[in-house]
């Protein structure tokens, strides 16, 4: 629920997700979490207050999170055992289907189409999974996955091989898997059958492996854009003065302030 410029950050992924087509949105957060529902839910206090008060521009804002043809679904993950078990508590709402999964805390901008789009645009052609990658310093291997891949054609590369969080001696490349990813239905057998696995948790990566490993296509794919890793604070900074200097409406007063705090602190 961190704010960047005038949205949560979990905003910013509904957005990019509703921009790739996705019209069912599972929330999986532990039982503790309420804020996400309650800032999906509707407001009508709120709404009543700002009316009356002729601040239209907000009202717009808390009054549309989400368009009508959407619709979100809230499931709690009973215990904190990882990644790859907080996607298999989703699997009844799931069903077979191909869906996505987008870790809120990379925050993607590009200023065409979004990440997930631009991934569900390369699903359709291959109708395989699709999971965004981007290379990163060979010592930041153990804070990813990592794919090894065979030679990219353009943006993408077949998935031969994924390990999570591997010490860079270890890592098959420096191609880390970044918080997208778009999977089969299958994916969800290949999870009930995982072990706890990096960290002691389930993990994602590791049933993917096993899907490729079964013959599964799943291509890597070098997204066009930027990340920000909002789960640490020198990303949110970034994201917040990169969102700030993109801003349509505040975007020029923001970068004169930038301006002036550098000259205060040279001065
Ligand atoms: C998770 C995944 C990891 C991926 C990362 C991207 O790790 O397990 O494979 O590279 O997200 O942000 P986490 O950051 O939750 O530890």
């Amino acid at each position: 629920m961190l704010p960047i410029i005038d949205r949560p950050l979990i905003q910013y992924a509904v957005d990019e997700a509703i921009e790739a087509g996705c019209d069912t949105l599972v929330f999986v957060t532990n039982r503790y979490k309420h804020a996400v529902a309650d800032y999906f839910d509707k407001h009508y206090e709120l709404e009543h207050k700002l009316e009356q008060g002729g601040k239209l521009e907000q009202l717009e804002q808390v009054r549309h999170p989400l368009p009508d043809h959407v619709r979100v679904v809230f499931v709690t993950q009973p215990e904190a055992l990882g990644l790859g078990h907080a996607v298999l508590c989703a699997r009844d709402v799931v069903g077979d289907e191909p869906f996505a999964v987008l870790l809120p805390d990379d925050l993607m901008w590009n200023r065409g189409a979004g990440c997930l789009k631009q991934m569900a645009d390369l699903a359709e052609r291959t109708g395989g999974g699709v999971i965004a990658v981007e290379e990163v310093p060979h010592e930041k291997t153990s804070s990813y996955g990592i794919v090894a891949t065979r030679d990219f054609q353009g943006r993408s590369g077949r998935i031969e091989a994924m390990v999570e969080k591997p010490q860079p001696e270890d890592a098959p490349s420096n191609l880390a898997v970044v918080g997208r990813y778009i999977l089969p239905g299958g994916i969800f057998q290949a999870l009930a059958k995982t072990g706890r696995g990096a960290g002691g948790e389930i993990q994602l990566t590791d049933a993917i492996a096993g899907v490729i490993k079964a013959g599964g296509q799943i291509d890597a794919y070098h997204f066009e854009g930027r990340r920000f890793d909002c789960g640490a604070h020198i990303g949110l900074i970034q994201a917040t003065v990169h969102f700030a200097l993109e801003h349509p409406k505040h975007g020029a007063a923001a970068r004169a302030a930038m301006h002036a705090a550098l000259d205060e602190k040279r001065g």
